[in-house]
């Protein structure tokens, strides 16, 4: 087996429990993990060194939400939001019928091209959802896809009503057949439970269902207004409720009294102007949180945590480094993972080298693109084809 010494590292955040950001640090990668942790001074030998002369060394990130299987874009939504315009779940369906219209290879190019801006950028893990076929046939396809891509993928046939169905024959689907046909290619299960798309009796049939299929539960909720969708993955132990923009104090209690890890998808408010979701306030209750980009052609059109970071520390009351747990450590709870979103002896060798001597750097030089190299089992693969799978 071969190894990797990294060394001179100027700032090294591992999360570990006693030292979570060690200075003039190094680190050793064999078999594709963390083998060493260390100083730099007593770093053993490996077969290979890489000396990143005083640059700061963070965990992968762990993107814990996005929606990367689609086709066409929205841009002319956006410009008319921009003109005073309101988001609509209802932009979904456009969304639906170009990519219903797409071949298996447009999707699958798509779907490359995202993973690999994504992964300049720093994330090293992304779970991706289907949701934009919303037929049998559609919805298996853009989970057999996102599996080429991930083994975090999301069944979300609930994402909204299909032009043409009946509410509660739509929900009988998602819930026999299509589920069925769904869940070989599944991790996990998701429903949008929100004024426009699915009701809570619904999402609670959704859910359930998938649970007894067994898929991990995840829930999209309060996002465009206050609604029982939080409480309700809560009381199913549903392993992330993702938006959290409008919560109320149960909702609040409701969290910071379960293991559901609310995400925060701050791309959203930036290009919705919504208000942004209150990270302070459910850190401060002691819910866990993580930040991940949503990434989806219609409220959230960024790849960049990097940018979910910085829009987190300026407008939703969260200190550097806490943004950076959110979209490390905080995905990897929402993905109910530990092998990943940290850099402790043992952890997958998933890392992004920073151009800069500080994770702050990430949030204080908006925009910038700092990631200068990402390692993903720590190797640093060819960008194209399945070598680059987060
Ligand atoms: O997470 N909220 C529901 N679904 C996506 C939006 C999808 C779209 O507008 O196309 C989201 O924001
Ligand atoms: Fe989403």
């Amino acid at each position: 087996m071969s190894s990797l010494l990294l060394t001179g590292i100027g700032e090294l955040v591992t999360w570990d429990e006693e030292r979570p950001v060690r200075h003039d640090a190094a680190l050793v990668v064999a078999d594709g993990a963390v083998t060493w942790v260390g100083d730099a001074a007593e770093a053993p030998a490996a077969d290979d060194v890489l000396d990143v002369d005083g640059a700061a060394v963070v965990p992968g990130f762990v993107d814990s939400h996005s929606h990367l299987v689609f086709a066409g874009d929205r841009a002319t939504e956006f410009e008319a939001r921009m003109a005073g315009r309101p988001y609509a779940a209802g932009g979904i369906r456009t969304t639906v019928a170009a990519t219903r219209a797409a071949s298996d290879a447009d999707l699958d190019a798509n779907v490359t091209r995202l993973v690999e801006e994504m992964r300049r950028q720093g994330t090293t893990t992304v779970e991706i959802k289907s949701g934009y076929g919303l037929t049998v046939d559609d919805e298996a396809r853009s989970l057999a896809i996102a599996a080429r891509h991930t083994d975090e993928t999301t069944y979300l046939g609930a994402h909204v009503v299909p032009d043409g169905a009946e509410p509660e024959a739509y929900v009988a689907l998602v819930t026999g057949a299509m589920l069925v046909a769904c869940a070989p290619h599944a991790r996990w299960i998701d429903v949008f439970c929100e004024d426009g798309a699915f009701g809570v009796d619904a999402a609670r049939a959704v859910l359930t269902a998938g649970r007894d299929a067994g898929l991990g539960m995840r829930v999209h909720a309060n996002q465009l207004s206050y609604g029982p969708g939080v409480r309700l993955a809560c009381e199913l132990g549903a392993a992330a409720v993702d938006h959290c923009t409008y919560l109320t104090d149960d909702d609040v209690d409701a969290l910071a009294a379960s293991d559901t890890v609310a995400g925060l998808l701050p791309g959203v408010e930036f290009s919705t102007r919504h208000p942004y979701p209150d990270a302070r306030r459910l850190l401060d209750a002691g819910a866990t949180v993580a930040l991940a980009s949503d990434c989806n052609p219609g409220s959230s059109y960024t790849s960049s945590i990097p940018l979910c970071l910085a829009l987190a520390v300026r407008e939703m009351g969260m200190t550097p480094y806490e943004a950076l747990r959110a979209a490390t450590l905080g995905g990897a709870a929402s993905l109910r993972r530990d092998d990943v979103g940290h850099l402790r002896v043992g952890a997958r060798a998933d890392l992004a080298i920073l151009d800069a001597p500080s994770a702050v750097h990430l949030a204080y030089r908006p925009g910038v693109p700092l990631v200068a190299r990402t390692l993903v089992g720590g190797r640093s693969p060819a960008l194209t084809g399945a070598a680059a799978r987060p």
